[in-house]
């Protein structure tokens, strides 16, 4: 058999920085929108439902935010790195905490003492064999720019992320040569605090937030961000022409399939695509495409633009595509479909005989995987990084210390048999990295007890533990699994 994963397939995995770094005030740090997310652990009945979700943008003293401490990797990061390293990473995705390096984002002058922070992080990278793949905003935005701007709705966005990301890019560009601009930006229109950092506010009375933001305001943020994003390119390539810039989009949406063959359940699956593909169309292709213009011209929806920054898009498009794929969902005409871990969950589909694990019991579907890399490369033409694949178990070491988790290897070992017949079928797979390698703070819930990791982390959701990092067995096979470039799976 030939070699099936590429030679320079990178093996690695990712995090993001609110979910792992902790140290939440710390060297000039302030606030960032994350910072202030409830999460399941305070409102147990609480379901991924952003019209459900309560949002404040505001410390509450009686809640419990996991992710002010996390598994402290900003202190602990070294330790981290050489566990990633003895499992043979080439790569680790990780992002910049924008509030390290403008604190309050609309700062003239950056934080040293946060520039230097990932000085040391992507220096011990390299030293280790690993390739920094750097996420500019992981769901991380100062959050005085939400609440004193209003965030992306505000133009002035594209200004102070221009700074920071001119200063970024000057600074690390040596160390640095993959850059994706903003993690899951097309959970947008489902989780528009977090994805988008959008906050509709009166700027009288900041506690007033309407939780019910227009499409045509969603429309306007997710503009502004294509705008941001375009600029991006433009001056990363002009700062570093090597460097390798892609977006960075929540996939398993795009693993959407008919309940049935009646031409409604078709074009809902169509339509359900289309709110992906826009954003790929916007980042990759450099134009709205005619379905959106469409539902603006029905709804009343278009936003604001103008010739200069629709000119801009159009030239500046992404490197490449990164995306993040969990599981596949089934659209039913008439049924409701709801956010989930890793998208959007939709009627149970009969021929998908295994869920995780309860309480999050999602559908594993390997093959969906094989289905999203072949659309991609179908529509689209550009090289796939697989920068988010996993699964969250709730796990405790037994009475010798051990965790077991075949579930995790068997999750994994499924999806890396189906990337392999996706690379076969011509898809240009840049690599796979692993979600969450060491246990870390859930984005979804806000809990610990949700753990990806391959290394287990001694913190529980009331905020107990020694932070003892333990190995898991999924570990060893992993490190097997990068040795043998993916030959022994
Ligand atoms: C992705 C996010 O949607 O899914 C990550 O980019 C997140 O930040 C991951 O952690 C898994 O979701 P969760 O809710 O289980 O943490």
């Amino acid at each position: 058999m030939g070699q099936a994963f590429p030679e320079n397939f990178l093996w690695g995995g990712a995090v993001a920085a609110n979910q792992i770094e902790g140290a939440y005030l710390e060297d000039g740090k302030q606030l960032n929108v994350t910072d202030v997310v409830v999460g399941i652990l305070n409102e147990p009945d609480l379901k991924w439902n952003p019209k459900r979700q309560k949002w404040e943008p505001a410390l509450k003293a009686d809640k419990v935010y996991l992710s002010h401490e996390a598994i402290d990797f900003y202190h602990r990061f070294n330790e981290d790195l050489a566990l990633m390293e003895g499992m043979g990473f080439q790569a680790f995705r990780t992002s910049i905490s924008w509030a390290r390096i403008f604190p309050n984002g609309d700062e003239t002058e950056p934080n040293e003492a946060g520039l230097r922070y990932y000085d040391e992080l992507f220096a011990q990278m390299r030293r280790r064999g690993m390739e920094p793949v750097i996420t500019l905003s992981h769901y991380e935005m100062p959050l005085h720019l939400l609440t004193e701007y209003g965030g992306w709705l505000n133009p002035k966005m594209i200004d102070f992320w221009m700074k920071y990301v001119d200063v970024v890019f000057r600074r690390y560009h040596n160390a640095v040569n993959y850059w994706m601009t903003f993690n899951e930006v097309n959970n947008l229109f489902r989780i528009p605090f977090v994805a988008g950092g959008v906050l509709d506010i009166h700027p009288a009375h900041p506690e007033h937030v309407n939780q019910d933001l227009t499409e045509r305001q969603l429309y306007q943020a997710a503009h502004h961000l294509f705008v941001a994003n375009a600029k991006t390119v433009q001056l990363g390539h002009q700062i570093d022409p090597q460097a390798k810039i892609g977006c960075m989009l929540s996939l398993s949406s795009l693993a959407t399939y008919p309940y049935t063959c009646d031409p409604q359940d078709i074009l809902g699956v169509m339509e359900h695509q289309h709110k992906q593909m826009l954003f790929l169309d916007v980042m990759v292709r450099g134009e709205y495409p005619g379905y959106v213009q469409r539902s603006w011209r029905e709804n009343g929806s278009r936003p604001d633009m103008t010739q200069d920054e629709l000119e801009l898009i159009r030239s500046f498009p992404v490197d490449y595509i990164a995306f993040s794929y969990y599981r596949s969902t089934v659209y039913h005409a008439g049924a409701e479909i709801r956010t989930d871990t890793g998208g959007s969950a939709g009627l149970d589909n009969p021929y998908l005989k295994q869920t995780s694990p309860a309480p999050w019991r999602w559908p594993v579907d390997p093959q969906g995987l094989r289905y999203v890399c072949n659309f991609l490369t179908d529509h689209y033409h550009k090289p796939l990084f697989i920068v988010e694949n996993g699964i969250g178990l709730d796990e405790q070491p037994d009475e010798t210390g051990a965790i077991h988790d075949d579930f995790r290897v068997e999750y994994i070992r499924e999806h890396l048999i189906q990337l392999r017949e996706a690379i076969a079928d011509g898809c240009d797979v840049m690599g796979y990295l692993y979600w969450g390698p060491i246990d870390i703070v859930s984005a979804g819930t806000g809990e610990m007890r949700k753990r990806y990791g391959f290394v287990h982390v001694d913190r529980q959701n009331d905020g107990s533990g020694t932070l003892k990092r333990t190995r898991k067995d999924s570990y060893e096979w992993f490190r097997k699994v990068i040795a043998t470039q993916g030959e022994d799976l």
